[in-house]
């Protein structure tokens, strides 16, 4: 254990706990900083901020490690299923296939959603963003179901996680349908989950949907990819707003809209309009990595660089090898495949993205992907939730079940006015 840490304030000393992760993690406990200096810590962005302590996700950004409970990534992406890894992330270890079984069954038998609100949607624009209807049916969840929240039992817990795990891909494919003009296809109980996607998806009434082993496997590893990344944007809003014991469906609302953004999840639907608009323009992949450097310019290329990875996203090496098979029936086929393999090839070269170590991330390859598998752009950030849904339940299991848990609510440096009258509106 590290000696504590000293900091000499006013010419103070004192002394601060430190602790060790059970990977190497170094922290100082500056929970009682407060309390005996007055002082408070400003970090635009907890760029070196710990929220929590947590056992669900690993990453190590300098080596590009990614484990979910200890297991690396790429272990799962070629063994497990995505309710299996949704399993282990709920509830810290592997299932056995008992427990599977009685998992997968009550996903299964969860996924219908009340046709109440199959017709709420009847009520949005056809042209809405689908992760705007996303959240909007997600929070209109607790209005059909029991209230989940901080106190609820295990059991209401995990009915709640089976339910949000199975309704999420419904609300996603019904609203789909519903912006083409086409009639919603209800959950098939025959199939698996991944299956059962893809078909509520594209199959219709008079064409049924041509199961495509390789899409298959390809979308389950694309969801157990996305299933958890420790304090992220949305995982961070759903511990926030959990954290002050609103219900489950809520706090989960929230990962939703912190997803939605273009800097977080919604990077994948830019990387298509970035690749779309190479295309277009008919210029060379190199005019946009110039614009991308240009510091006059906000430009910046999606789909690469990260908070926490200044090494190869593991995510991005894991999705770009495994699905090799999906990407080459589409190769000559589609030109923003090839735009991004030239495009990835020359940014690895540059010093500039070198120097400040930005690599392809997730969300570069996981676009291409989709777009093989015919799920149309709008979409992808509704695919990135529904793998992300797992892990955001997790991490809210793990907060409530904290009995150390506060609220969440950081402080500030107020910079401004100091106290100053009113005036009447009629001398101003
Ligand atoms: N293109 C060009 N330059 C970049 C890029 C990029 N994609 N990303 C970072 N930089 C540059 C910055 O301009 C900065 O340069 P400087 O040191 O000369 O000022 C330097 O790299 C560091 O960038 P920051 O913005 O400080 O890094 P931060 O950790 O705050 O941001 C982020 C990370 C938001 C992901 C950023 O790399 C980015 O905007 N990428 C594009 C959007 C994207 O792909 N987002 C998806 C992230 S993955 C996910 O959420 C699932």
């Amino acid at each position: 254990m590290p000696d504590d840490a000293t900091l000499i304030l006013e010419g103070v000393e004192r002394k601060f706990p430190t602790l060790v992760g059970s990977e190497g993690e170094k922290a100082i406990d500056i929970a009682a900083l407060r309390g005996s200096t007055g002082y408070i810590t400003l970090d635009p962005g907890f760029v070196n901020t710990g929220s929590c302590e947590s056992k669900i996700t690993f990453i190590d950004g300098e080596k590009g490690i990614l484990r979910y409970r200890g297991i690396p990534l790429d272990q799962l992406a070629d063994n497990s299923s995505f309710l299996e890894t949704a399993m282990l992330v709920l509830n810290g270890s592997l299932p056995s296939s008992g427990e599977l079984d009685a998992f997968t069954s009550r996903v299964t038998e969860s996924a219908l959603i009340p046709e109440e609100m199959r017709a709420m949607l009847d009520h949005f624009p056809r042209n809405a963003h689908p992760m705007c209807v996303l959240g909007a049916l997600t929070n209109a969840l607790a209005a059909f179901y029991p209230h989940v929240s901080a106190t609820s039992s295990a059991e209401e817990i995990d009915l709640a996680a089976a339910r949000l795990i199975a309704t999420v891909s419904t609300i996603a494919t019904f609203t789909y349908k519903r912006s083409i003009g086409e009639a919603v296809v209800y959950p098939d109980a025959s199939l698996s989950y991944s299956e059962n996607f893809l078909n509520m998806m594209f199959s219709s009434p008079v064409s049924s949907y041509e199961r495509d082993p390789d899409i298959v496997r390809a979308l389950e590893m694309l969801l157990i990819m996305h299933v958890d990344h420790e304090q992220n944007c949305s995982a961070s809003s759903v511990r926030l707003v959990g954290s002050s014991h609103a219900n489950l469906y809520a706090a989960i609302t929230a990962g939703i809209a912190a997803l939605w953004g273009p800097l977080h999840g919604g990077a994948n639907q830019a990387v298509m309009d970035m690749l779309g608009d190479i295309h277009r323009s008919g210029k060379s992949p190199s005019t946009f990595i110039e614009m991308a450097k240009d510091k006059s310019n906000s430009f910046r290329l999606s789909g690469f660089g990260h908070r926490v990875y200044k090494n190869y996203d593991p995510r991005a090496r894991i999705i770009k090898s495994v699905c090799t098979k999906v990407l080459q029936k589409q190769a000559g086929k589609d030109p923003l495949l090839d735009i991004a393999v030239n495009l990835e090839a020359e940014v690895l070269k540059d010093e500039y993205f070198i120097k400040r170590k930005l690599y392809p991330n997730v969300d570069f390859y996981s676009g291409l992907l989709y777009k093989a598998m015919g799920i149309p752009t709008d979409m992808f950030t509704v695919l990135f939730a529904i793998g992300r849904m797992p892990g955001w339940i997790a991490q809210w299991k793990e907060m409530v079940s904290n009995p150390a848990n506060k609220i969440g609510r950081p402080r500030q440096v107020y910079t401004g006015n100091n106290e100053t009258a009113y005036t009447p509106i009629k001398k101003r």
